[in-house]
């Protein structure tokens, strides 16, 4: 075993929280909660599987945040009311009975909402039609319509969606806290991103303005659920624009980055395609890197790629404290104890993605 497969096994402490080792499972969506977006038992053993299996913390898929705009995909798990977090209680239960750890994702699609069961329409910081086409594997199909721009009170239900959302999550679903989803084009991403921000108000203008959405849901998600630990997903990719850079290069990471470590987050979660590579042409610092050297207290959490050994290595080196897994854990809900017995990994088969990216042939495996 090399030494930093030595390191991803030994236990991490987050602003008190204990866990029994750096491997998270990645946030992904399954598309398989009930229609009025309850967690269901089947989503129940899905998740269980990856505690049992070894992973000291588990990330949710992208949960809704509230009844306007938030949904992003039929299907999709919610925790706008007290019926759909109680929802989630048995499964969180279940994850603290393996001894792991398990954290909310709570996102807005903003723009690139494809099914919302509360509205016909979807909003976003400017009128501007994203790029790219629907994912069909989230029950999507053809171009995104052009959102409306929101109001000044648009803007304030959403932030209240995301704390009341956290708030849920952990007093009532019971769990060990919660990852703001700023990454991968949905809203908060749209906000921070030139091309899809074109506000002349306080929400618009330079990076830092264009941030000032993302600082002001962790204050009030802050507010609301206390000390847990609180974290953003960041990444500079998204899911209709895969090779995105930020305009200004490392400015604007020492921007992003450094503003989110004063907002008082207790992690940052950076993702890239493939999270070893520069993250900027001119320059070799990759993004976790780069995140460590602009919000140095903040718990790294490294995702994209980085099931192979040698590209972990490479992430802790850049400063990560925890490894991410993606699809190598769909592949491998028991990666943790294989990579402690010195077991191979299967690979990855996308099928079980298509041609919806639901949850199939978990009554059988898990
Ligand atoms: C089916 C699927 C669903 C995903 N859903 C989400 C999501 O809900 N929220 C999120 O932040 N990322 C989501 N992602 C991105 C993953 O978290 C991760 O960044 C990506 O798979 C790259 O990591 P990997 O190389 O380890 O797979 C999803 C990825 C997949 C494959």
């Amino acid at each position: 075993m090399t030494d930093s497969e030595v390191k991803i096994l030994t236990s991490y402490d987050m602003n008190g929280l204990l866990l029994r080792n750096r491997l998270a499972v990645a946030p992904m969506t399954r598309v398989s909660a009930s229609v009025t977006g309850l967690a269901t038992p089947r989503m129940t053993s899905y998740y269980e599987r990856f505690a049992k299996g070894g992973f000291g913390l588990v990330i949710t898929e992208g949960i809704y945040t509230d009844q306007k705009f938030s949904q992003g995909y039929p299907f999709q798990p919610g925790i706008v009311d007290q019926e759909q977090a109680l929802a989630w209680r048995d499964l969180t239960q279940r994850i603290h009975a393996h001894q792991g750890a398990v954290f909310a994702q709570i996102m807005h699609a903003g723009a690139l909402s494809q099914g919302n069961r509360f509205t016909d329409h979807s909003a976003a910081p400017s009128a501007v039609r994203p790029k790219g086409e629907q994912m069909r594997f989230y029950y999507g199909e053809g171009q995104y319509p052009v959102p409306r721009a929101m109001s000044d009170e648009d803007i304030a239900d959403a932030v209240s969606g995301f704390a009341q959302a956290a708030k849920r999550a952990v007093e009532e679903a019971g769990f060990d806290g919660v990852e703001i989803h700023g990454a991968n084009g949905y809203l908060l991403d749209q906000f921070l991103t030139d091309h899809t921000n074109q506000r002349a108000d306080r929400w618009g203008g330079n990076t830092q303005r264009r941030l000032g959405l993302t600082l002001e849901v962790i204050k009030a998600v802050r507010d609301a659920v206390g000390a847990v630990p609180v974290g953003v997903r960041i990444s500079q990719g998204k899911v209709n624009d895969f090779t995105h850079k930020w305009a200004n290069g490392e400015r604007d990471a020492e921007i992003i980055f450094g503003s989110l470590s004063d907002a008082g987050v207790d992690f940052l979660h950076v993702t890239e395609f493939e999270a070893w590579r520069p993250a900027f042409a001119n320059n070799s610092t990759s993004l976790v890197g780069l995140a460590h050297r602009y919000a140095p207290d903040a718990t790294l959490i490294a995702n994209g790629g980085l099931q192979i050994s040698e590209h972990a290595d490479f992430a802790l080196e850049e400063g990560a404290d925890l490894i991410a897994l993606g699809k190598a854990a769909l592949a491998n809900p028991d990666f943790p104890k294989r990579l402690a017995a010195s077991e191979s990994f299967t690979d990855f088969d996308a099928s079980i993605l298509g041609p919806i990216a639901d949850i199939k042939g978990c009554e059988l495996n898990c």
